[in-house]
């Protein structure tokens, strides 16, 4: 049996906020838990404290520490979530966007992407709306610190679970039935690259602007000096004028930033100042 007691679930929970940013305090020291579990059993180690050490003092600690944000993330997401926002998009930034440059496709990058479904989703509804990847309309691109979720992503199989939201019509117009799984019609993956990156990594900045970040689900996990050094990086990353979009549940009320709020279709969304 693996022991977790509160004390040292703290230690470990604060190590993990001070190199990663995410918070594991109150409840969620028993998510922090579960999350371990698994990972203790292969190493044989009996107590969060037992783990706490390997972190600290084994020869093979840096390749743990390597290991360790994917195995504490949440990565739930699911196709069609909170689709609103790409809404937005279609009816207010991409016309503006032909307007300021018609000459060069919307970057767009979803950042925390998880295994695919929130930019497939938004590529989906941007072709459904006439914006097709063939006439250069967009480029979407896709991040997330999780090897194996970004694996997914690229494979585009997924399970019944990721389709929750779908009815049987959408299921059977966007994916093909490969045993008891679901895999996204090649249509609806052109014009998508997916790439691994932490946005926490010290010195890590995106290679690319982008008129749009979407950042959802995210920010929630992260604690106050962590959301304000990614905020930062995505203004770094954003063109002026460009867009952020978070989850329902996350906002930049009360925090020192460059964004502006911006209600668009019943929404907040942000906008990086334009150039002067
Ligand atoms: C809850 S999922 C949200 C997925 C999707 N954005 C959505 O809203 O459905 C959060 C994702 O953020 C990723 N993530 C967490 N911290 C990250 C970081 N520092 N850099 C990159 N990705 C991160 C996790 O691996 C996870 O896949």
């Amino acid at each position: 049996m693996t022991a977790f007691q509160p004390a040292d679930l703290k230690l470990l929970g604060d190590l993990i906020q001070e190199r990663f940013g995410l918070m594991f305090d109150g409840v969620r020291q028993e998510i922090l838990a579960s999350r371990l579990q698994p990972r203790m059993r292969e190493l044989r180690l009996d107590s969060a404290r037992a783990y706490y050490e390997y972190l600290r003092f084994h020869p093979q600690r840096d390749a743990e520490f390597e290991r360790l944000p994917a195995l504490v993330t949440n990565n739930e997401t699911y196709f069609f979530r909170e689709t609103r926002q790409f809404e937005i998009l279609i009816d207010h930034v991409f016309p503006e966007h032909r307007r300021v440059a018609p000459a060069r496709p919307l970057r767009l990058l979803s950042a925390g992407c998880s295994s695919g479904e929130e930019p497939y989703s938004l590529a989906i509804t941007l072709q459904n709306a006439g914006l097709t990847q063939v006439g250069n309309a967009w480029e979407i691109e896709a991040c997330d610190l999780n090897p194996e979720r970004i694996a997914r992503a690229r494979e585009g199989l997924y399970d019944e679970t990721s389709l929750r939201a779908c009815d049987p019509e959408t299921r059977g117009r966007y994916f093909t039935a490969e045993d008891r799984r679901f895999r996204l019609k090649d249509r609806y993956r052109g014009g998508l690259r997916f790439f691994e990156a932490n946005l926490l990594a010290p010195h890590f900045t995106l290679a690319r602007r982008y008129d749009v970040i979407l950042c959802r689900n995210l920010l929630i996990y992260l604690c106050d000096s962590a959301f304000e050094s990614v905020i930062g990086r995505f203004a770094h990353s954003l063109v002026p004028g460009g867009y952020l979009l978070l989850g329902h549940s996350e906002s930049l009320f009360d925090r020192a930033t460059e964004f502006e709020p911006v209600v668009l279709g019943g929404s907040v969304i942000y906008r990086k100042p334009p150039a002067r």
